[in-house]
């Protein structure tokens, strides 16, 4: 068996929220070598999106363990430090916690790992998104494992008939189900059609019993009781022989959805899929940014990335993207660009009832119907 971990983390933006410094990205992939060398990792390699810092890393100690969260967490003290000696934007800003203890869980790095045999050929997608929450993945995973007009395996290959099982989190009562597709279609819709509260944490085929897909799910805002930034999602997905192939994983993206992020993290706007190079947002700190790093697995070697957004049959999305950004915008600080105020409620709305309080007055009561005679 063979654990892919994405472990990420804001510890700096370069300039303000738009960028990682290229010093911080050196220092990590420096801080993998040794990693490597050491043994603790079978592979690994750096990689941002926006002002997130990724590590890709394979390795035999299954999810949640230790030591790799361990090392992933002083790497991130080791970014935080440049950021800080260069006077970065939000210097460890996703790091919640003064002291490590035991694994990543509530502490502010958002982590998607999963643990396979490896296949003769394994290819899988890494997708890492910037500005924006880990509920952001629900549609386009709803698609590619359950909407057959999406994905043509779900008809064509005898394997998907049966259909996968999607493992979602409830963010705010922290509780789990299992949805079985499609006989669970409508009612999974239900729920994660609110993004904001229920997550497709992972997903299962039933036919080969492996796991196809992880995310990573967390909200630091609950976490932190306050606004901290968004935790902006990582995503790992394996293809083909009885999964959707690479092309049905990435066709969702062709659709530039609407996701909850940009700017302050307190709006609704589009997210546009991008090579790794434009990964970069920049007006209104948007519009949010999806990438997607193509590895093929080889004795747990990352063969890779293939950089699979860098595709011009990915413009219309992108230029769509920008169209929905203008009408958004204009908006303004009204919904539906601005984030319903429940979704907001850790950054101004208490503070504003607190002080607004004293100055909202009762209506006049209505008057009493008049008795009929
Ligand atoms: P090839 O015949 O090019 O390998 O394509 C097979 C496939 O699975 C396409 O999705
Ligand atoms: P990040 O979560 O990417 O740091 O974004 C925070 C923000 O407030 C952007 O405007
Ligand atoms: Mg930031
Ligand atoms: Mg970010
Ligand atoms: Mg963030
Ligand atoms: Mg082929």
């Amino acid at each position: 068996m063979i654990t892919l971990s994405i472990i990420k983390a804001d510890t700096g933006g370069y300039v303000g929220h738009s960028s990682v410094h290229p010093d911080m990205l050196a220092a990590a992939q420096d801080a993998l070598a040794t990693a490597v060398s050491d043994r603790l990792l079978v592979d690994a390699q750096v990689a941002s999106c926006g002002d997130d810092i990724s590590l890709i890393m394979t390795h035999e100690h299954g999810a949640d363990a230790e030591p790799i969260h361990s090392f992933a967490w002083d790497t991130f003290q080791r970014t935080t430090e440049i950021a800080k000696r260069l006077g970065l934007y939000g210097a460890g800003q996703d790091l919640l916690s003064d002291a490590f203890s035991g694994n990543l869980r509530g502490m502010g790095p958002g982590y998607a790992e999963l643990e396979f045999t490896e296949r003769p050929s394994e290819p899988v997608i890494c997708f890492l998104a910037d500005k924006t929450e880990p509920g952001a993945w629900n549609l386009p995973l709803y698609k590619m494992f359950a909407d057959p007009f999406n994905t043509a395996g779900l008809v064509i290959d005898a394997n998907m008939h049966a259909g996968f099982r999607f493992e979602v989190y409830d963010l705010h009562e922290e509780k789990k189900i299992w949805f079985d597709c499609p006989a669970d279609l409508y009612e999974m819709l239900m729920y994660i059609g609110a993004p904001a509260r229920y997550v497709i944490h992972s997903v299962r085929s039933k036919t080969l019993d492996e796991q196809a897909a992880a995310t990573s799910t967390q909200r630091l805002s609950l976490i932190a009781g306050k606004y901290v930034g968004k935790d902006d999602p990582v995503m790992i997905v394996r293809a083909q022989s009885g999964l959707p192939a690479v092309g049905e994983v990435l066709e969702p993206f062709a659709f530039p959805h609407s996701v909850a992020g940009c700017m302050r993290g307190s709006h609704h706007a589009p997210i546009m899929p991008v090579a790794i190079g434009q990964a970069h947002p920049a007006r209104f700190d948007g519009p949010p940014r999806v990438t997607a790093l193509g590895f093929q697995v080889r004795d747990g070697k990352l063969i890779g990335p293939r950089d699979m957004f860098d595709d011009p049959s990915f413009d219309r999305a992108r230029s769509t993207a920008n169209e929905v950004m203008d009408y958004m915008r204009r908006h303004g600080p009204f919904e539906p660009h601005r984030l319903p105020l429940e979704d907001l409620e850790y950054t101004t709305m208490r503070l504003l009832e607190e002080r607004l309080a004293a100055r909202w007055e009762p209506m006049a009561p209505a008057p009493l119907p008049v008795p009929a005679q």
